[in-house]
């Protein structure tokens, strides 16, 4: 008899710190938001890792299906696409990364690139095609309202962050990105940035959580509000989602919110390990080592 023997694939070989730096050099563009793609960037990486089920074990950043509708296409996933199109010019210039493992990248070196930790990444997510791709429920990502939990939307948070295998500190220290970028009404429906520093990684959104005076926003540019129901600064500018609030209204939730605002080293600490977990969430085959 014969036995056929499949090759082992050979994974191609990649330079992890060029994709990196060439992210890096591509962040700033005047035309966008507060003059940096950063934001959007770290968001299309939370977006393609938060669709983690652990009971199921599929979603998660291994398969990058958001290339895909009906992902493409979610409520949540509304404005991603510039997000995908920056990616496009990095991955024609390295063909040989996975779309997976550079939209993790990329989010990552971004972070990094505003200020943010080093955070370690490890390699080896692989691409899905489109008719290997099981379309997930929408549903699985984060709504900022709280969804069936209006009244108290940090159980909401708990729905889904639990449903990834986080704790309730976990979901405190990676919802400090929101310190990046902003709210679009053309994709949310919700406007403004949370910070006075959109493109600069800090702990200044635990700071301002507990410092403002944070009230239902009424107006916009004069105008009554129309939008969905937001939180805004006494001078407007600056805006916290329900889900946020819930951050400080949450009697176990809220202890973070203190520790991180005080203790910035602490929020970076915590934030990167989380961040190391949602990106991770699901992947089968990572390298054993990071290789950025
Ligand atoms: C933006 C909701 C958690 C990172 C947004 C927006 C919403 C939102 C509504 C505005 C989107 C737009 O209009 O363009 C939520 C909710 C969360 C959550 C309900 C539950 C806790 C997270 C997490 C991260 C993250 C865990 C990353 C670790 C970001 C970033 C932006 C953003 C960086 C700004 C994007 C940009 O400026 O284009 N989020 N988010 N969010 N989110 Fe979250």
């Amino acid at each position: 008899y014969t036995t056929q023997q499949e090759a082992a694939p050979v994974a191609p070989k990649v330079d992890y710190k060029k994709v990196a730096e060439d992210v890096a050099d591509a962040l700033d563009d005047e035309s966008h938001d507060d003059g940096s793609f950063g934001p959007t960037l770290v968001r299309l990486g939370w977006h393609s890792s938060g669709t983690y089920d652990k009971n199921s074990n599929d979603g998660g950043s291994d398969g990058s299906g958001m290339r895909f509708a009906p992902e493409s296409k979610w409520g949540a996933n509304a404005g991603l696409h510039k997000a995908r199109a920056v990616m496009e010019k990095i991955k024609s210039k390295h063909p040989e990364i996975t779309y997976s493992d550079l939209w993790i990248l990329a989010a990552t070196a971004a972070i990094e690139e505003m200020g943010g930790p080093h955070i370690p990444f490890r390699a080896g997510r692989t691409d899905k095609t489109e008719n290997k791709c099981t379309p997930l429920p929408d549903g699985r990502l984060p709504d900022a309202d709280g969804r069936d939990h209006k009244d108290a939307p940090a159980d909401h948070l708990r729905d889904i962050f639990y449903r990834m295998g986080f704790n309730d500190q976990e979901i405190v220290a990676l919802a400090g990105a929101h310190a990046l970028g902003r709210c679009h009404t053309e994709n949310s429906g919700y406007w403004g940035p949370w910070t006075n520093a959109p493109t600069t990684f800090s702990n200044e959104y635990f700071r301002l959580l507990l410092e403002e005076k944070w009230t239902p926003k009424k107006k916009h540019e004069g105008k009554a509000w129309t939008g969905p129901f937001q939180y805004e600064d006494p001078s407007g500018k600056l805006m916290m989602l329900p889900t946020d609030i819930a951050l400080i209204q949450d009697k176990a939730m809220r202890p973070f919110v203190e520790k991180y605002a005080k203790d910035e080293e602490a929020f970076f600490q915590d934030f990167a390990k989380a961040w190391v977990k949602l990106t991770e969430n699901g992947c089968k085959n990572l390298t054993a080592e990071p290789v950025w």
